[in-house]
């Protein structure tokens, strides 16, 4: 029986590799980075399967792919898939979702944790030679504000949310709020989290925490009116994706101590920009795009999106479907 022809668009671990090996004739863009534009569309001219990483699934990709059957990415979020596109050519699309959920979770509480406690800021400053005798216990400069306690709200309560609320309630003792397109009852059971309207959200919490996934719905789905709502005290965390805010309403907000902070894992531009303003901001942490970068779970996505591409292939039911 010939086995289905794949393209792997970044390195990938050997591991991996191999057992696509054993189902697939992959061909691997072998270079550091991924595959550019140019390079992948002569490469997928008679392949069935794709496996990538961010590189945008779209109608022109599409047209030089013929034989394309699936798509398979290593990541949870899929907005770089035209899912209209893929549909009308019945190229079915896969993700990874589950094996990331606890060291998102744990970067977003880094984030909460730097911002707050200025740890970024302050590790710069005593690297600079700046901590002057009895500053850092006796003077309001290098003051942060508590997470223990606080109250926290998240937008977006899907399984990275509730990794986040476990943490957060059950490891900090936070008071939890959440909104969502739907009521999430085990939540409140777990948590003790009370569903609110957005705005309740924005108005209540200490620490805004940002998980929709992009979608065309939810593209600046936080806007200039609900930084306004927002405690001038108030820290916001994006760790889902840049386009989810609008940025330069973020930016505004920070400059005009609207709130007083943000711990940001994700840009509108990635790689950030270096002239963007958010960059020379000391109440805002900066990482890049970093959510999930562990080496084991970075092997446990590769490894999921390697057996979504064979299922799928195959013409077994793949489990990680994209849904909407
Ligand atoms: C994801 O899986 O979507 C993370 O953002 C890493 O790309």
């Amino acid at each position: 029986m010939s086995r289905p022809k794949v393209y792997i668009t970044k390195p990938i671990p050997a591991e991996v590799r191999a057992y696509l090996d054993q189902h697939c004739d992959c061909t691997q863009w072998e270079e550091a980075g991924v595959a550019p534009r140019e390079r992948l569309l002569e490469a997928i001219q008679d392949v069935e399967g794709l496996l990538t990483h961010g590189s945008l699934v779209d109608d022109e990709l599409l047209g030089h792919a013929p034989k394309l059957r699936a798509v398979s990415t290593i990541s949870v979020g899929y907005n770089h898939f035209d899912l209209d596109a893929m549909r009308s050519r019945e190229v079915i699309g896969l993700h990874t979702p589950y094996v990331l959920d606890d060291t998102v979770a744990d970067l977003v509480l880094a984030l909460m944790l730097s911002a707050s406690r200025r740890i970024a800021e302050l590790d710069a400053l005593v690297k600079a030679g700046k901590w002057q005798k009895g500053s850092s216990t006796n003077e309001q400069e290098h003051f942060g504000m508590d997470v223990h306690h606080a109250k926290l709200g998240i937008i977006g309560m899907g399984r990275i949310g509730d990794a986040i609320a476990k943490r957060a309630v059950h490891g900090f003792g936070m008071e939890l709020r959440y909104y969502n397109r739907s009521r999430r009852p085990e939540a409140e059971e777990r948590y003790g989290a009370q569903y609110c309207d957005l705005e309740e959200l924005l108005r209540e919490s200490d620490f805004v925490v940002l998980m929709t996934p992009l979608t065309p719905k939810t593209v600046h789905y936080i806007r200039k009116e609900h930084f306004e709502l927002m405690k001038p005290t108030a820290f916001f965390i994006n760790a889902s994706r840049g386009q989810t805010v609008d940025e330069a309403a973020m930016i505004e907000a920070l400059q005009s101590g609207k709130i007083r902070g943000a711990g940001l894992d994700v840009f509108d531009v990635e790689p950030v920009q270096p002239d963007n303003p958010l960059l020379k901001m000391p109440n805002v942490v900066t990482l890049p795009h970093i959510g999930s970068a562990t080496a084991q779970t970075r092997f446990d996505m590769a490894m999921l999106a390697a057996r979504n591409l064979v299922e799928a292939l195959n013409g077994s039911r793949p489990q990680h479907v994209v849904k909407e």
